[in-house]
């Protein structure tokens, strides 16, 4: 098997990157990333190789055409500070690129699996469902909507292509720490507070989020590589879990008593509830979470230790 993942020295492709080196030993994987926000510590023990080039350059596509083949993309790579505000530079980023990739895909009938976001239903009512609610609130999200325009339109075009579009909600876990400012809030707030400091975050700390570890996110991921299916689905766990109970669960977990500090959002537009629908994933996939909030904290805690 041969295998692509774009933005693979990021957060979620470094990690399907060594689950399907653990998993599939013979399969020969290649990473594509610039670097731009993810880390070559990342791929430390990858054993695959690394193709260093962006996404945007159509080039870049042609080259891979001539000189690969691949049997599956993984497809990672992305703007994924979701507070730039450059609409042209996003759009090409992340939607537009994503033709090339799918005509790639067409040309060598490789299996796309796809980062979407949660960020398509903005400020929507929960729990939210594929088809409903689809306003997104910035660019970010306006650029993963037009990902999934773009890919329902190769699904009805090109029915043999198996494609499968992941929206993610927010993802935690190992591997995060190069996305600076964009990390988890669980990993920002467990890093102050096991170095003593008060937690910090937005008033009053009761906006809710539907919070997924990373082994859930990679295991989805082995599933739409293991089954002929094709289709978008939410990648969560069903459940949303507010801030403040992040900063109790942390307490309790490291052991310490920090009262947390708040104050005012700066954000025009900010989430305040998310909470996805998991049933067509689970139904289609076969995708059923294993980590709770308080399990997936506490493995979190051995590896940022380490
Ligand atoms: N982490 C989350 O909570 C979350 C939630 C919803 C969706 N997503 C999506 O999942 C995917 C992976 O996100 P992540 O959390 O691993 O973020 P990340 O920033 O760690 O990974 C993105 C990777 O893409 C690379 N990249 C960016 N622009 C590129 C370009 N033009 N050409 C080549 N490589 C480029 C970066 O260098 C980085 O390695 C993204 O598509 C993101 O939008 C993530």
């Amino acid at each position: 098997m041969r295998v692509l993942i774009t933005g693979g020295a990021g957060f979620i492709g470094s990690n399907i990157a060594f689950a399907l080196q653990e998993r599939y030993p013979d399969a020969k994987i290649y990473v594509l990333d610039n670097f731009s926000s993810g880390h070559f510590k990342n791929l430390i023990g990858f054993r695959g190789e690394v193709i260093t080039g962006d996404i945007r350059d159509r080039e870049l596509w042609e080259y891979l055409r001539r000189n690969f083949a691949f049997d599956v993309i993984f497809h990672e790579a992305a703007i994924t500070d979701t507070t730039v505000e450059d609409q042209k530079l996003m759009m090409e980023t992340n939607a537009d690129s994503f033709r090339d990739l799918l005509d790639s895909a067409l040309e060598w009938n490789a299996k796309v699996i796809y980062a979407s976001s949660a960020g398509v239903y903005g400020n929507t009512e929960p729990p939210m469902r594929e088809e409903e609610g689809l306003e997104p609130e910035n660019i970010y999200g306006f650029s993963k909507l037009m990902m999934d325009r773009i890919a329902m339109d190769y699904m009805e075009r090109f029915p043999e292509l198996r494609i499968v579009g992941f929206r993610y909600f927010n993802v935690y876990g190992p591997r995060e720490s190069y996305k600076g400012k964009s990390a988890s809030m669980i990993y920002q707030l467990a890093v102050k507070m096991m170095h003593g400091q008060r937690p910090r975050i937005f008033k009053w700390g009761e906006q809710k989020r539907d919070f997924v570890y990373i082994e859930d996110v990679v295991k989805a991921n082995l599933l739409a590589l293991e089954k002929d299916v094709s289709g978008i689905f939410n990648i969560a766990t069903g459940r949303a879990r507010s801030f403040n109970e992040i900063i109790e669960i942390l307490n309790r977990e490291l052991g310490t008593n920090l009262e947390t500090e708040y104050f005012d959002c700066p954000y025009d537009f900010y989430q305040e509830f998310t909470q996805a629908d998991i049933s067509k994933a689970s139904k289609e996939l076969g995708y059923e979470p294993e980590y709770s909030l308080e399990e997936g904290i506490r493995e979190y805690l051995k590896h940022i230790k380490a």
